[in-house]
């Protein structure tokens, strides 16, 4: 199935078999009255991409993000994650596919107020399936990632705002994804911390994570590689990364 007219993807002519590749990926919430969140939408990010979703509030981002994320289903349109069809997966998988592989930092967090940091993030490990004895170095190892080691015993309630988001950060990452999902990683921190958070993301981004960052801030998309803009449920591309001005012709 093609979209009409194809929205121009430039990651869609990229080489190698994307993390994400989506055909014609259309979300609708029922209602009443149904709302188009996501209209008819090709996407495609590679691995090691960087990428920003920008738009305004109530834009389709957090939509289109929960759809990547696998926490959500498309109304049409298909959608591969490394390759393998989603819809063809059952609940169980999905949630399997999710535990290993996609982190996703939500943008209310959804951490445990009264459990500490460490326990936060090995609670992700339980989920993934690993061997029990790999949990609390494989979650004590993310937290020196975002350099909340001296945090780590402190219950979640007695975080600031900008280490909380820290953890939710560790926790997405503890399980090694492939990808990570940050839903406005900035959303209510000021600007020192919001630096900090963004800093720690071109670190991931360095060490090879591939990121999506659904943001309402310019500031924010311009440490991305690559933006796409989504305006009123539809997704319109920014220019193409770099990788691709080195493969056309001179
Ligand atoms: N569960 C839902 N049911 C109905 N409408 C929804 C639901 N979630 C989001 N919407 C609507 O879909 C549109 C896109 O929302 P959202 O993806 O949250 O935008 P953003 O993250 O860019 O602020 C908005 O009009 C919002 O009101
Ligand atoms: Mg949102």
């Amino acid at each position: 199935m093609t979209c009409s007219p194809p929205p121009r993807d430039p990651g869609a002519s990229m080489p190698g078999v994307p993390v994400v590749a989506m055909r014609c990926v259309e979300r609708v919430y029922p209602g009443p009255p149904p709302v188009r969140a996501l209209a008819p939408t090709d996407l495609a990010v590679h691995r090691g991409e960087y990428v920003a979703v920008v738009g305004p509030s109530g834009s389709g981002k957090s939509t289109l993000l929960n759809l990547i994320g696998l926490l959500d289903r498309p109304v049409q349109g298909t959608y591969e994650f490394c390759g393998r069809d989603t819809a063809a997966m059952r609940d169980y998988e999905r949630a399997a596919v999710r535990a290993r592989h996609i982190g996703f930092v939500f943008q209310a967090l959804r951490l445990l107020p009264l459990r500490t940091a460490l326990e936060n993030v090995m609670l992700a490990r339980l989920y993934s399936g690993a061997p029990r004895g790999t949990h609390h170095r494989w979650a004590t190892e993310a937290l020196e990632q975002v350099g909340l080691t001296d945090r780590a015993h402190a219950p979640a309630n007695t975080l600031s705002e900008g280490e909380r988001r820290g953890v939710a950060i560790a926790r997405a990452l503890v399980n090694r994804p492939s990808l990570l999902l940050c839903d406005e990683p900035t959303g209510n921190l000021d600007r020192a911390a919001a630096a900090a958070i963004l800093n720690l993301l071109d670190v991931l981004h360095a060490a090879d994570t591939t990121l999506i960052v659904a943001t309402h801030e310019p500031a924010v998309a311009a440490r991305a590689h690559r933006t796409v803009t989504i305006r009123a449920g539809s997704l319109e591309s920014g220019p193409p990364p770099a990788a691709l001005d080195a493969l056309e012709p001179a």
